[in-house]
């Protein structure tokens, strides 16, 4: 059998997410942010991270919302010359367009990655023991590599894969969520 390098595996990635629409996506979403909410590591949360999604992704907006109403701390990451940190939003927040058409916060506070309780992690695609391919940047694999804390990512099934090229670099994610009756 052929193997699909990472590459391919993003294209392919890409286009089932933007392909998988509906009334069933939204429900699969919702079922994967409820099981976060009830995460104990989301409870005891004080500071999370998140990302603003891109329209094709899980929307975390929701997400945010809910972690603003619990009293929460967000955080969602920028890109400082070449690197990832995090800084907070808050309701007042306001955006501006950042690289590759990401919205980034404007004069936003970096906050030190120790102080973070929860990751919440993005990526095109997961194997269910945390296997993870990002967007092909390597920015979480260089941020978790030094983060202790810990890590989860939300799966759509479109987004569950059997295996996954992985290098050394390559973070898992501590837990997968995904939704058992897809
Ligand atoms: N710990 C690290 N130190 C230096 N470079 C890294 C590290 N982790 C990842 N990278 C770089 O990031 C690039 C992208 O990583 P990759 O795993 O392909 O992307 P992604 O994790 O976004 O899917 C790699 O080419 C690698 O050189
Ligand atoms: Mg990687």
């Amino acid at each position: 059998m052929v193997q699909l390098d990472k590459k391919d595996w993003r294209l392919k990635q890409k286009e089932r997410l933007k392909s998988y629409q509906g009334t069933h996506r939204r429900q699969e979403e919702a079922v994967l942010r409820q099981q976060l909410l009830q995460m104990v590591s989301w409870k005891t949360a004080q500071r999370v991270a998140l990302t603003l999604s891109l329209p094709f992704e899980l929307d975390t907006q929701p997400l945010i919302n809910a972690a603003w109403q619990a009293g929460k701390q967000v955080v969602v990451p920028q890109i400082k010359h070449q690197t990832m940190v995090f800084v907070e939003i808050t309701p007042q927040t306001s955006y501006q367009a950042g690289p590759m058409g990401i919205l980034e916060p404007c004069d936003a506070t970096i906050v030190q990655s120790e102080t973070i309780d929860l990751v919440v992690t993005p990526g095109l695609a997961f194997t269910k023991t945390g296997k993870r391919l990002g967007f092909g940047a390597g920015y979480y694999d260089r941020f978790l590599v030094n983060y202790a804390g810990p890590t989860v990512a939300l799966a759509l099934s479109c987004q569950i894969v059997l295996d996954l090229p992985q290098d050394k670099y390559d973070q898992r994610i501590m837990t997968i969520l995904f939704d058992d009756h897809c």
